[in-house]
Formats: C-alpha cells, sequence, structure tokens
C-alpha cells in the first residue's frame, strides 16, 4: 500500500494535490479509503487525463465542419440484410454459426459496466425486471438464450457445447451482479462457464481541468466507457482464458436491449463465412433524425458516426433504393475473432480517443460542504467498443429486423421510447407473433377471435399477453409442436412445464 507521502508526491506531479485538502480532517478509515483510491491513478497519465478532458470539452460543439463532404454509406460488399436475402442464404449463415458454436468456438460477452443513469435504479440495470408475467430480469432472458443456443446447436451436430459468458462489469455493478448470478444459482449456467472482470475508473474533471471530490475523502469516479472494454480485457487476461478455451468469434453486446439473440448463428455465419474480423450488427433508422449512431465510413474508413455529428440534411438524404443513405443504425451488437480483439488490445488501444460526456457531478466545496449542481459542472472521459471499426481489415455490416432483435432499455417510465413499457411491449408482441407464425390462434375474454398476423399491429400492445421462455423457443423456432392448431385465452406463458403439457404424446 503506498504511503500519503508516495501519493502526495505523484499527485503534485498530476496537478492534482487538491485531492487531499482534506487529508487532516479525515479518520484512520476514510484517510485509508481514499489512499486506495488514488493510489493506482499513474501521474502522467492522470496529468494528461485532466488536460484532455479539459481541451476537449474547451472544443466547439457540433459536427466536424468537412465531415459531410468526407462521408459515404458502407458499399454494398460490406452488407448482409436478413430481410433482403433469400431463405437459403439464411439458412447457410445460420448453419455456420451453429457449426461454429457446436465446436465451442463462440463466446458472448456482455458489456454490463455502466451506471444506467437515465433509468435512475440503484441496482444494475440487468437486475432490472420490466414487468413481464413471468417476471424474468435481462440476465435471466439473457442467461436462457445461451442455454437454448447451446442447446440448438448441440442438438444439430449431435454434441454437447458451451457458449462462455463474458460479462464486464465495473465499480458499480460487479457487487451486486456477482450476487445476484449466487442468488440464482447462475440461471442453472455452469459458473465456471461465466467469467466476470471489472473495467477500469476515471476521474470526473471540472472545465479546468482538475479532478473532482465528491466527498472529502472520494474522488468522483465513473466508468471509462463501454471501451473500457480493451483495457479491461487486457487487466484480466480475458483473451488468454479465451484461448485456453479454443474461443474464436465473440458476440458482443448491451445489457439492455430485451430483444439480442446471444450468439446469434446468423450473424456469427455471416461474418464467419465472409471472413470478417470485426462486425456490426444494424437496424435501418425508423426515421431520419433518430438518435442512433450511423454504421458508414468517413474517408473509406468504417465507422459510427453520432446522429449528432450529421446534419439534418445529410440525415434526410436517400439512395436509390429509397431508403435512407445513411440508414444503418448502430445497435450495439458486434463481433469480433478473438486475433482482432488481440491486435486492438496490443496495439490500437491507445489510439482510441475519448468522448467527452459533460455532467452534473455532485462534489464537496472548498468548506467540504455536499453540493448537488444544477447544471452541469464536469466532464467525464468515456472511450466507445465501436471505435475499433477503423483498425478491421475485413468490417461487415449485417441488417436485421428492428422489431425481432432491436428494444433497448434506457429511460424510466413514463418515456415514449426505450422504456420499461416499450421493452415489455416489443417482447410480448414478438411472441405474440412467434405463436401466430406457429398456428396458434387467441380468444378475447368474452370468447371472440383475436387478430391474426396480417391485421397485427406493429406498435402498441399486443391483442394478447404471449409470453415465451427461452428455454422453448429462441428465435420463434421448434414452436409448432405446442401451438399448432391450439387456441388460447390470454394470457399464455409458455416456459418449460406448459411445453411439457401442452407437447403431443410420444405414439
Ligand atoms: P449506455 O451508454 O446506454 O449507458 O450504455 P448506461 O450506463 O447503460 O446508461 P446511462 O447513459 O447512464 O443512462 C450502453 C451499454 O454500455 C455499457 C452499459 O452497461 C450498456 O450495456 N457500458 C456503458 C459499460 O459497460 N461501461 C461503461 O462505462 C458505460
Amino acid at each position: 500500500m503506498a504511503s500519503e507521502r508516495e501519493v502526495r508526491a505523484g499527485l503534485q506531479r498530476a496537478g492534482q494535490e487538491h485531492l487531499l485538502r482534506f487529508w487532516a480532517e479525515l479518520a484512520p478509515g476514510p484517510r485509508a479509503a481514499l489512499l486506495a483510491e488514488l493510489a493506482p491513478l499513474e501521474p502522467e497519465a492522470l496529468r494528461e487525463h485532466c488536460r484532455r478532458a479539459a481541451a476537449a470539452c474547451a472544443l466547439p460543439p457540433g459536427p466536424p465542419p468537412d465531415l459531410a463532404a468526407r462521408l459515404q454509406p458502407l458499399p454494398p460488399e460490406r452488407l448482409g440484410s436478413v430481410s433482403r436475402s433469400d431463405p437459403e442464404t439464411r439458412r447457410r449463415w445460420e448453419e455456420e454459426g451453429f457449426r461454429q458454436i457446436a465446436l465451442n468456438k463462440v463466446a458472448v460477452l456482455l458489456l454490463a459496466g455502466g451506471q444506467g443513469t437515465r433509468l435512475g435504479v440503484a441496482y444494475p440495470k440487468g437486475m432490472y425486471r420490466v414487468g413481464l408475467p413471468s417476471g424474468k430480469t435481462l440476465y435471466q432472458l439473457q442467461a436462457e438464450r445461451i442455454r437454448r443456443v447451446e442447446q440448438l446447436a448441440g442438438e444439430r451436430r449431435g454434441t454437447r457445447c458451451t457458449v462462455p459468458w463474458y460479462i464486464m462489469t465495473s465499480e458499480f455493478t460487479l457487487g451486486p451482479t456477482a450476487e445476484f448470478f449466487k442468488e440464482h444459482d447462475f440461471f442453472h449456467l455452469d459458473p465456471a462457464n461465466v467469467v466476470m472482470f471489472e473495467q477500469r475508473m476515471l476521474p470526473a474533471v471540472t472545465f479546468d481541468g482538475k479532478a473532482i471530490l465528491e466527498r472529502k475523502d472520494k474522488v468522483a469516479m465513473a466508468p471509462d466507457g463501454n471501451g473500457g472494454l480493451y483495457c479491461a480485457l487486457a487487466d484480466h487476461h480475458i483473451l488468454e482464458d479465451m484461448e485456453r478455451r479454443g474461443v474464436e468469434f465473440v458476440h458482443v453486446y448491451c445489457v439492455d436491449n430485451i430483444l439480442v439473440r446471444l450468439a446469434d448463428p446468423a450473424f456469427i455465419g455471416f461474418c464467419v463465412l465472409r471472413g470478417a474480423d470485426c462486425g456490426a450488427k444494424v437496424v435501418e433508422k425508423a426515421y431520419p433524425e433518430e438518435p442512433v449512431g450511423v454504421v458508414c465510413q468517413v474517408d473509406g474508413v468504417p465507422q459510427v458516426v453520432e446522429y449528432s455529428e450529421i446534419s439534418p440534411e445529410t440525415a434526410r438524404l436517400r439512395a436509390s433504393d429509397g431508403g435512407l443513405l445513411y440508414g444503418a443504425g448502430n445497435i450495439c451488437n458486434h463481433f469480433f475473432t478473438r486475433g482482432f480483439l488481440q491486435m486492438v488490445t496490443r496495439e490500437c488501444e491507445p489510439l482510441l480517443k475519448p468522448h467527452v460526456a459533460v455532467k452534473k457531478v455532485p462534489h464537496v466545496d472548498e468548506e467540504g460542504n455536499l453540493v448537488k449542481p444544477l447544471k452541469p459542472n464536469g466532464i467525464k472521459m468515456e472511450k466507445f467498443v465501436f471505435d475499433v471499426f477503423q483498425f478491421a481489415k475485413n468490417f461487415v455490416a449485417f441488417e436485421v429486423l428492428r422489431e425481432e432483435e432491436f428494444s433497448p432499455l434506457k429511460n424510466a417510465d413514463p418515456a415514449d421510447r426505450d422504456s420499461p413499457c416499450t421493452t415489455r411491449r416489443a417482447l410480448l408482441a414478438q411472441h405474440y407473433r412467434w405463436a401466430l407464425q406457429a398456428g396458434a390462434r387467441f380468444r378475447d375474454a368474452h370468447g371472440a377471435w383475436l387478430p391474426e398476423l396480417p391485421s397485427l399491429p406493429l406498435h402498441g400492445d399486443p391483442p394478447a399477453v404471449c409470453e415465451i421462455s427461452p428455454l422453448v423457443s429462441y428465435a420463434g423456432e421448434g414452436l409448432e409442436v405446442y401451438l399448432q392448431g391450439q387456441e388460447f385465452q390470454s394470457p399464455l406463458i409458455l416456459d418449460e412445464d406448459q411445453a411439457r403439457v401442452l407437447q403431443p404424446p410420444e405414439s
């Protein structure tokens, strides 16, 4: 453990000695905690971090002036699309994905270090229940999809296989997530195949480049963004762990998309067959101003350009087929080969430019009084997971249907988008569609038939409540055996027990 003198000397070198200004008032416990927090901050890196934050914040806001001229959509040869490909092609992608999963070459990696400030709950977002009839949390849905995809791949290839689950957490989410998994018996996954690791934290900084004290004995720290993944992979030797297990392909995703298809065989298969080292799933933007990043090229290099950096005129441009020219919305679902991750962590990580977020950061004033600022007073610096696309040798994008694969939980109810209500609705509407496609029919409480597929609205609550456990169906497959020609009254909860009841007896 570093001494006060050593830490003070380091802070002096970094121009941040003010972080110890309440030292004399602190009791031994808080003193030790503060030293433990400060000791790992390497002086040169801390100085540079604070300098960069203040400098980045001083830049004028808005898009770089010449961006529009440098922008191009992804060329068609880099794009695959679920809706624009024929069934045979889709089958080949899926088959290849299942093959790789069955060979134990595929892992999933969850980015779960965020603070979820917009949702505003005091626990990790993955532990959130959006109000499904089953009461399942996001973590449970994901765990069950892993189990199901392992089962499907295993059955196809006549083998048993494992999709290891790597979970990047942060100081905020590691403890409660680990506890939650233990409490729930790892949702029946083998704990040896669930690997949690922690990303780094960085101090929040004032506009004039001073790290902020949240309390007299605590620096205001925030996780270093989901692009902190690359440092965290190196810090915790995660790629070595993947190598030991024979993992070659990694599906990286965000915690908050309730429809996420973990280790999606079609996506994996498409990327593998294209020989890609890096890939991104995209959905068509719903409207030109939709606030999602766009996967495109800048000076011929693949990138995600943030919606705020694209002018309204550029955002409205149309391609010859009538779709938006810059319509490939990023949904934080990425494919990486282990080799690519190795190269990025070893060589490219320092080249990733941090992004600046200006936030209200609670802090103590000169007298040590707690201040909750009413306007933004601090800078948080974050790296983004997708900023590595520029280093890919063979980047591809894979377009999927939004209503099947993307509904993120960002805001608290009653927000009109990306809320518990909209995500719950998206999942239940999807399951209702799956049930109808499998040949089920539903009646309302008075016995009247409910709408069938052609008249089913894409938005709003589905006519009947239908929830299908991921353990029964991963993406709508295999439901006919339980549902074909059957009538149900809402709600239908198709979990493993119900599936057993509905399964016709073997002749
Ligand atoms: P968001 O940018 O939506 O952030 O994260 P958030 O923390 O979930 O929510 P807000 O902005 O505070 O309301 C997108 C994904 O990246 C992860 C999140 O956990 C989420 O899966 N993330 C974000 C990290 O893993 N680490 C970070 O430092 C930031």
